[in-house]
Order: C-alpha cells, then structure tokens, then sequence
C-alpha cells in the first residue's frame, strides 16, 4: 500500500506546534506497523528546513522529479529532494525558493497561494514520487486541503486508485480567502457551492477539503464530537453534522519523550527508579536560580500563547501563585499581550513565576521532565500533546476536560487518585475558578500525600503513549476505503 502524506510542518525539518510532531511521526509508525506499508511524506523545503538539515550534516539527494504549476498567468517549478533515514519513512522535501525559502513557516502575504503550489506540485507528481499508483493521499490541515477536492474533480486519471483523507488538527484554521484565488487552484467552479469550497462567499480550503476527501479524521475521539457543537465548530458545525468524521488519538514519539534516554535531561529515571527526576527537577531549579524548596511544587507550561490555550487563566492566577506554594515556569511565544502578562508576572513576583519567551526544544524537555505538573487550561485542545509527554515523563498534567485532554488525562477524583487509578488533575469550566480549584487538589495532594503522588506519576509513565494504537487504527481506516 503506497501511502503519502502531505503537510506544511513535519519535525524535525519544520514545526511550529503537534502538526509536526505528529507529521514527523505517524508516517514511519505506518511503515513499522505492517508489511507492504510504503509510507512517505512531503513538506515544502523550507530555509528552516535547510537549516536543520545543514545542522545534522544531511543533504537530501534530487530526485529528479519536476512540477511545473501553473498559477494563473504564471509558471512555478518545483523540484522534489528526497531524504532516507534508517528506521524512517523518507522525507520528500518540495523546493521552490520564492515561495519556501524564506525566514518564517507561516505569516508570509501569500501563504494561501504558496500552499496552493505545494498541493498542485504533489497532485501532479505524487505517483512518481511514490515508484508508481498511490493508494491513500493523506493532506493534513487546511494548507492541503486542496489535495482531496483536486483529485476528486479532475486528477482522477492521474491516481486512478488513490482515496484521500484529511486530518484536522485544529479546525480554527480553515485557509479561508477570496473567491478570487479559485481560478488558481485548479478547481472548477461548480465545487463552489455551500456544501464543498463556499464560505460566506469566500473560498474555504479546509471546508472544501472535508467535503471532498474520502475520509476525514480529527486527532480524538472527544474533539470529533465537539466540532459538531456550536461551541467548538468554528461556524461549520452544521455542515460538519453533516460529515463523518473519524476521532483518531495522536500517539506520542516515545523514543523523544523518554526519560530514561533524553539526551536534554541532567539526569536519567524511568517508572521504577524516579530517583533521577529529581536531579532533573534540581537541573531546572538551577536554571530558574531559584532555591531547592522539596515541598514547593513546581509547575510548568510549555504552549504557543493563544486563545485556544487558555493561559489567560494562569496568568490571571499569577497573583494568587505568589501566595500559594507553588513556583511556576513558562516557556512558550505568540501573542504580544499574553507574552508581555507573562514578563510582567515574572517582574512582580519573581520568587513564584519564571517565564521565557521563546520556542526552545531543549528547554521544554527540561521543564517537561523537571516539573511537578504541567498546566494544560486549554479552551479547546483537538488532541494536545504536551500532556502526555508529562505523564510520560512522571509530570502530572492539570487540564481542562475537553478534547484530547479528556480522552488521555484520567481523573477520577482524589481518593482513587492517590491509589494509582488516574494520571492527572482535570476541571469541567476552562475559567480561573476552574484551574484553581484542580490547582489546589493538585498541590494539597502534592504536599500531604507523597505516595498518592507518586501513585499518579507511576500510572501516567506506565501507559502506553506510543503510536503504535494510533497506526494501526489509520491502516484500518485506510483499507476500509480501498474496499
Ligand atoms: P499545538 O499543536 O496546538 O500547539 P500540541 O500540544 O499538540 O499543541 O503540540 C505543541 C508542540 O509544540 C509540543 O511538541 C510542544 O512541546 C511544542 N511547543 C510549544 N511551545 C513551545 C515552545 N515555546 N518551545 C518549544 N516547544 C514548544
Ligand atoms: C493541533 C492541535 C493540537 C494537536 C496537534 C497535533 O495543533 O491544536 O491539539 O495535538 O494539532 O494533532
């Protein structure tokens, strides 16, 4: 089964959130999962990701494969690199240097029709690319969406075989623009209608995609019910009661996320030993400059600084921090007021709040690995990785019950907590009532029960996060519509 993914983000070449986590992830777990999975994926080559490749020495090799797209008036050519790695699913790299190679993945004018060339170029030549017919074409977000309305309106002939399926990651996001841009994309007008490509008189990547594809997915069971709500739908949950949409949980990279190997951690633990967490801990506490303080618990964020995440909510709670015993470590970028709260938290109470302003790999495993608990107050979270990587590196997660948070962090309150039988802290209203009441089980427990602690630490690293479940459920979906 020949099997290609396209994405605009794929770690570790180009990510700016989980999309590339799990882009960079799902499509070797496919390839491992069975014989005869011939999996691949393609992103456009970026200057980041030259730049990670010149970083680890690796020069992907030229495929020779060229796509000359024609958008409107002009030609673009894009050549395809190819890069193979033991043990990974190769890399396809879409190199067209006024459109790619430029500082930045996203926020560029003309990001609708750069994402337009990398759809056309793939629809074009995927089957060459591939070494022959493509069975599933797998477009993720709306910067692919295009991908399933192409071959269902006229690139059939090309991929006589090929069933689409598109993944939402988060549906905020829909490559909405104007109705202008159509005659580019290749597609005809009668797919503008509002049951595909119309929205509100605009064109609708994403929406259209979801009419057209041959499956759709979203990344849990809990947020492909939410899209159907008003609340969580972002103005399409009409149409989308309308649609099937299949909730498939992320798994997580367990070889990147592993305690006992993690090459940015001080020290070293896993489930039995978590004696190393706690060098982990002081690592960070260095870092921090602050003192050793065993019964202060340490909480840690590590999020793009956005509505959706919910840490207006913290950083409202960052007074009443400076009276909890509690300490607190934000990582994270995005927006200017949200950035500046954070700064000016940790100006005014610099005893309880560190916070910097950077997207940091390295730094955000040492503080997933050396806090106490993660805060995940997320409004909505379609899958959210960040929780698991917590609970499997002993970090209890504190959340917001909605979403993949729902569907991975299990609270089932206090007492039965304290006996191992959950992995983290959840509350129902993502308001700062909510996070402070979860916030204040979280530190009473942390602080009078050790062992409940520990309990709920073990029951988190023992869980299998890997994506070994996840694969195995898109190869099944994947042959049901070959069928
Ligand atoms: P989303 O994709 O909505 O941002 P996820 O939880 O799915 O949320 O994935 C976020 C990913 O981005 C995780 O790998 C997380 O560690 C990473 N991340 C977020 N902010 C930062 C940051 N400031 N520095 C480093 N990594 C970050
Ligand atoms: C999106 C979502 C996040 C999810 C990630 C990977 O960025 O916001 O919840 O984990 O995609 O699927």
């Amino acid at each position: 089964m020949r099997i290609l993914h396209v994405s605009s983000e794929c770690a570790p070449w180009a990510k700016t959130g989980g999309l590339g986590d799990v882009v960079g992830a799902l499509p070797s777990a496919l390839g491992r999962a069975a014989r005869g999975v011939d999996a691949a994926v393609v992103l456009p080559y970026y200057r980041a990701a030259k730049q990670a490749l010149a970083k680890r020495n690796l020069s992907p090799r030229d495929t020779g494969v060229v796509a000359d797209v024609q958008l409107g008036p002009a030609t673009a050519r894009v050549r395809f690199l190819r890069l193979d790695q033991p043990g990974r699913a190769p890399t396809l790299f879409a190199a067209c240097d006024s459109a790619f190679d430029r500082d930045g993945i996203y926020g560029h004018e003309d990001d609708v029709l750069r994402f337009i060339l990398l759809s056309k170029a793939v629809v074009g030549v995927g089957a060459q690319l591939m070494g022959g017919p493509i069975d599933i074409l797998h477009a993720h977000d709306w910067h692919t969406a295009l991908i399933p309305g192409l071959v269902a309106t006229h690139a059939r002939g090309l991929h006589p075989r090929a069933r689409t399926v598109l993944t939402l990651h988060n549906l905020v996001y829909q490559g909405v623009c104007s109705k202008d841009l159509l005659p580019l994309t290749g597609l005809p007008w009668d797919v503008f209608h509002l049951d595909a490509f119309e929205w509100y008189d605009h064109l609708g990547l994403l929406k259209g995609g979801i009419a057209l594809a041959d499956a759709v997915t979203t990344v849990s069971p809990t947020y492909a019910r939410e899209i159907k709500t008003p609340e969580f739908g972002a103005k399409l949950d009409g149409f989308l009661r309308r649609q099937r949409i299949h909730g498939l949980l992320n798994g997580v990279d367990v070889e990147e996320w592993d305690p006992a190997t993690d090459p940015h951690l001080a020290a070293h633990y896993d489930a039995e030993h978590l004696d190393g967490k706690r060098a982990v801990r002081a690592d960070l506490l260095r870092i921090c400059d602050w003192p050793e303080l065993p019964e202060v618990p340490l909480l840690g964020v590590v999020s793009r600084m956005t509505v959706q995440k919910g840490l207006d909510l913290v950083a409202a709670l960052a007074p009443e921090l400076y009276g909890l015993p509690a300490r607190l470590v934000v990582l994270g970028t995005g927006g200017p007021r949200l950035e500046d709260s954070f700064r000016l938290a940790a100006r005014h109470y610099s005893h309880n709040v560190r916070t910097e302003i950077a997207f940091d790999v390295p730094l955000s495993h040492k503080i997933i690995a050396g806090c106490d608990a993660l805060l995940v107050p997320s409004r909505f979270e379609p899958c959210g990785l960040t929780q698991m990587y917590a609970m499997r590196c002993g970090t209890v997660p504190i959340v917001h019950a909605t979403g993949g948070l729902a569907d991975t962090v299990r609270d089932p309150g206090d007492e039965r907590l304290a006996r191992g039988e959950g992995t983290g802290f959840a509350f129902e209203h993502p308001t700062a009532a909510g996070l402070r009441w979860a916030l204040g089980r979280a530190v009473r427990m942390y602080r009078a029960q050790p062992e409940g602690w520990r309990a709920i630490q073990r029951a988190g690293m023992q869980r299998d996060w890997s994506w070994t479940r996840s694969a195995a459920e898109y190869l099944r979906l994947y042959r049901a519509l070959g069928r």
